[in-house]
């Protein structure tokens, strides 16, 4: 059983309304009752597998506000406040800033564009960080500063996968789900130097949202699980548990987008602090 703490939002206010990342089109609506049932659904899943499931209030005009993901990045009592790169998604700061604080986290922005875990996530003793298609190579130093862990920067190619929840899932401080075609060379290398036992995704299954999956214990959740990865997974003692958010799709996010680990998620660092305090 996992004992993670997750933000989620429900998807009152959800629609596609605008077109900022390769797979919105307006013209392909989300069906509102379908995607409350996902949600429920998503919801009870995480639940039954022993996260809490904290809400935020889903606000009007901010049709995107259910993918928490994006909300910032939390570690060790701190939140990382996203700013996000489309104005369209802007007005979404102050609640999420107003959200942490409630909740008892120290709060921070950075000057530059940080899409929260949509682009940051556990490397074992490190953070990793995407940067090149949302969020600035320029935040990720003072990300590392704030949460008093190294940060190291990735650079994302794919524009489909626009955020590195969509190219990479650590699973523990072995293994990872990831998709290399997405990311440069380097990039690539310095994920395979951290986690002994990938998993590698083509780029037909990252394209499926295989990578988009929360991880609690042993048991992904995840939109759906190609074959090849589901035997891939059993084999290194994990489960993948589907839970189908294809409404969401239409938005361009899938499972983990809808859910904030409020303790790093899997494989993040103990953060330590820092000489000085924790930022300047
Ligand atoms: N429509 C949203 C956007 O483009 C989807 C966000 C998906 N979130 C994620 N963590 N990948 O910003």
């Amino acid at each position: 059983m996992s004992a993670h703490r997750i933000l989620m939002c429900p998807p009152t206010h959800f629609g596609v309304r605008y077109e900022i990342n390769l797979w919105m089109d307006t013209a392909r609506q989300a069906d509102d009752d379908a995607a409350i049932l996902q949600w429920d659904q998503l919801r009870a899943t995480l639940t039954d597998l022993g996260a809490t499931v904290a809400l935020e209030e889903p606000r009007p005009g901010l049709p995107d506000q259910v993918f928490t993901a994006n909300a910032g990045f939390a570690l060790g009592g701190r939140a990382l406040v996203a700013s996000f790169l489309h104005p369209e998604r802007q007005g979404e700061e102050p609640v999420h800033e107003r959200w942490f604080r409630d909740a008892g986290f120290e709060t921070w922005k950075t000057t530059h564009i940080l899409e929260g875990a949509g682009d940051v996530c556990g490397g074992v003793d490190v953070l990793f960080a995407g940067h090149g298609i949302r969020s600035d190579r320029r935040a990720h130093a003072e990300a590392a500063a704030f949460l008093g862990v190294e940060v190291v920067s990735l650079e994302m190619t794919d524009p489909w996968l626009y955020h590195l929840d969509l190219v990479m899932a650590p699973l523990d401080t072995r293994t990872v789900l990831v998709a290399p075609h997405a990311l440069t060379a380097a990039a690539a290398r310095a994920v395979a130097e951290r986690f002994a036992d990938p998993v590698e995704l083509t780029r037909e299954e990252a394209h499926a949202f295989t990578a988009n999956c929360l991880v609690l214990g042993d048991r992904l959740v995840m939109h759906h699980c190609p074959p090849r990865i589901g035997r891939e997974l059993a084999a290194r003692g994990f489960e993948a548990i589907e839970s189908p958010v294809g409404e969401f799709l239409k938005g361009g996010g899938g499972v983990r987008c809808m859910g904030l680990f409020l303790d790093g998620g899997p494989a993040a660092p103990d953060p330590v602090e820092v000489a000085g305090g924790a930022h300047g």
